[in-house]
């Protein structure tokens, strides 16, 4: 790249910024007043140029170093510059005395950018003859790893420097977001303070910071915690964005925990202590998986979607430029928008309305533009529309609803009066729902739930009832229930099953041919099919392959099988609180689309083939079942279910 970029200021942001110049081919020149800075910065720069060179990702560390020149003269050297970028200590009066030399020395058509996290970009210009060549340009740190970049328009900032900015991003390598608006903290830190704060106040409320950065880890796929990256910048350098900000007029309490571990010296990993403590600078916080579903991690993330509507209402920043923010910036797997519109914007909504009620805090009034979109229907996947279009269809298949939102399919077990017990309707609706969601190539995956408090009761007994003979029942079950086991038996997509109540029976059953069953921590199961005379078919062949003797127990006795034995038997994979249910169920399938679509199907395949093996026990049990159907007992058990007394078994 050719041309001489002047880089002031060789601290922590700029010997990055200067390293990055640099390597894109530029010629640098770094200046400080210290001398010592400057050499430090050098040798900085040096290291990490031969790490990459050891890494083979460039090719000649000297050559790239010998680009960088130094000096400690600002006059001297501001006029040799096709591009500036100030990057010294946060104080205005130190920043205007750069600017007013840099407007005097440097070229006419040299833009000068600012890397100031809280100083409006007007304020700074203001001291400058032109205010239209004064632009932020604002990295993160490291800015060698974190490669986007906030571009911010002060009020006098001309097109043509932004127009110019951008393109020198593109050539230093880094992608950009736009800021139009000159406002507090600019695009990433106003999303990232709110998200932090509202996590603080919950350590107030007592939640351990393991609980909410196990969430933020392993539900929302963060590389970091909320509470490890701020103990990793230095709670002192948080607060102090923090403190400015809000003397800028960003509406923020700074909470009290916060001022508390500031008089402690708790300054993060540099003091050994922070959120967690430190044997070394380079140690990490243990944070134990387990504790994943103590905490739900909407709660922090929509004080932080409240903020982006108020950007995007104000028009300073756009959707895209948000998530690509977040993402690319703040090392979210997804955009904050994106993940507003997988968990709904009525959830959103109602956290921020609880939390105000709960705190008093004029912070959480919801944006209007979330309570537009709520008004307006606009909830997210769910039904097609919120921040972004999804591709959304609803189709009824008798009882069951089938719901396409975007990349998943959701199949609603809807006869809740009935305990959505399974009536030849459902198991059609069911059926033709699988096929639908299977033939969908943007289906990923499929979640399937039940509404009301039971997922499923099981076979609907007043239908069995009904059976005058083996033909009836032998119907039944090649017609009617067969067809929805051997699609699932051989299904090629993903399932995920939401276990929201009771799953007895079939209903239970089901489960042995889902693929993740989480459940409610308010479910039960149950296979109580011999205390009415007839057999679990599924349990009692897939089952036992599955579980091995411990399905027996069940089988043999129909005893309710809590949440916590289902989760010991291998049944249930995951237990979470009921009212996340779904949230969980849209956070796995994130975590199950994120898989190649092809590699997902072949490992379908592969489980399927196993699930073969047992073929002919679920063959027999099947037969089992007919044989049942004209016994007395069958008969008995009906009768005695329908009138709820206790069966007498003439038994053999
Ligand atoms: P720092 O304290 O590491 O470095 C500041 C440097 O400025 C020092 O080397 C100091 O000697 C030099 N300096 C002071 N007065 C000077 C002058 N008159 N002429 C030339 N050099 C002078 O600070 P840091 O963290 O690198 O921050 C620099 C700027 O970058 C600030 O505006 C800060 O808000 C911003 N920033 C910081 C980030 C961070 O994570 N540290 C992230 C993004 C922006």
């Amino acid at each position: 790249m050719h041309g001489k970029v002047l880089v002031v200021g060789a601290g922590t942001m700029g010997h990055g910024i200067a390293e990055v110049c640099a390597l894109a081919g530029y010629e640098v020149i770094l200046v400080d007043i210290n001398e010592n800075m400057l050499s430090n910065a050098i040798s900085r720069i040096s290291w990490s140029l031969k790490k990459l060179e050891e890494k083979k990702k460039i090719e000649n560390a000297e050559e790239v170093l010998r680009r960088i020149k130094t000096s400690q003269n600002l006059e001297e050297v501001a006029g040799m510059a096709d591009f500036v970028i100030e990057a010294v200590v946060e104080r205005t009066d130190v920043k205007h005395e750069i600017f007013k030399t840099l407007d005097e020395e440097c070229k006419e058509n040299c833009v000068l950018s600012t890397n100031t996290s809280t100083i409006p970009i007007t304020d700074i210009a203001k001291v400058t003859k032109n205010p239209d060549r004064v632009v932020g340009l604002h990295f993160f740190n490291p800015p060698t790893l974190i490669r986007l970049v906030e571009i911010i328009k002060g009020e006098k900032t001309s097109e043509e420097t932004v127009k110019a900015v951008k393109k020198f991003a593109g050539t230093i390598g880094m992608d950009y977001v736009m800021v139009e608006k000159d406002v507090p903290g600019f695009l990433i830190n106003r999303i990232n303070i709110r998200v932090f704060v509202e996590a603080i106040r919950y350590l107030e409320e007592g939640y351990k910071p393991e609980e909410i950065d196990s969430a933020v880890r392993y539900r929302l796929g963060l590389p970091m915690g909320i509470f490890e990256v701020v103990d990793f910048t230095g709670i002192d350098t948080v607060y102090n964005v923090l403190k400015e900000v809000r003397n800028r007029g960003f509406r923020v309490e700074i909470p009290e925990l916060l001022e508390k571990m500031i008089q402690e010296n708790s300054l993060g990993m540099k003091t050994g202590k922070g959120f967690y403590t430190y044997r070394s600078f380079y140690d990490r916080a243990r944070i134990p998986k387990e504790y994943q579903y103590r905490f739900n991690p909407i709660l922090i993330l929509s004080p932080g979607v409240n903020e982006c509507a108020w950007l995007i209402r104000n028009e300073i920043a756009v959707r895209e430029d948000i998530d690509k923010a977040t993402v690319k910036g703040m090392g979210y797997p997804k955009g904050i928008l994106d993940y507003a519109d997988s968990y709904g914007i009525d959830r959103v909504v109602d956290v921020l309305k609880s939390r105000k009620n709960k705190t008093g805090l004029d912070e959480y009034t919801p944006d209007p533009m979330l309570e537009e979109m709520v008004a307006d229907g606009k909830l997210g996947k769910k039904n097609g529309e919120g921040f972004y279009r999804w591709s959304y269809e609803a189709v009824d298949f008798g009882p069951v609803r089938y719901e396409k939102r975007h990349n998943y399919a959701l199949i609603t077990m809807r006869r809740p009066e009935k305990l959505n017990a399974l009536n030849e309707d459902m198991w059609i609706g069911l059926n033709s729902a699988f096929l639908r969601a299977q033939d969908d190539e943007n289906v990923r995956v499929v979640i399937i739930t039940g509404e009301g408090r039971a997922f499923c009761a099981g076979d609907d007994i007043s239908v069995m009832g009904s059976w005058r003979g083996l033909k009836d029942g032998r119907d039944f079950f090649e017609k009617v229930a067969l067809p929805l086991v051997n699609t699932l038996s051989y299904y090629e997509k993903p399932v995920i099953s939401l276990v929201n109540g009771n799953a007895f029976g079939g209903g239970m059953e089901l489960n042995l041919l889902f693929d993740i069953v989480i459940a409610s921590e308010k479910a039960t199961f149950a296979i109580p099919e011999g205390l009415i005379g007839a057999i679990p078919p599924i349990a009692s062949s897939l089952g036992y392959m599955l579980f091995g003797r411990k399905i027996a127990k069940y089988a043999l006795t129909g005893e309710v099988i809590d949440v916590g034995e289902a989760k010991e038997l291998g049944l249930v994979d995951v237990v979470v609180p009921h009212d996340i249910l779904m949230d969980v169920g849209v956070e796995y399938v994130d975590r199950v689309s994120a898989l190649a679509p092809l590699s997902a199907r072949a490992i379908k395949r592969a489980m399927n083939s196993v699930r073969d093996l047992v073929k002919s026990a679920m063959e027999i049990s099947a037969r089992e079942i007919e044989l049942l159907i004209p016994t007395e007992d069958f008969a008995e058990g009906m009768k005695a279910f329908v009138s709820r007394r206790r069966p007498e078994w003439k038994g053999r």
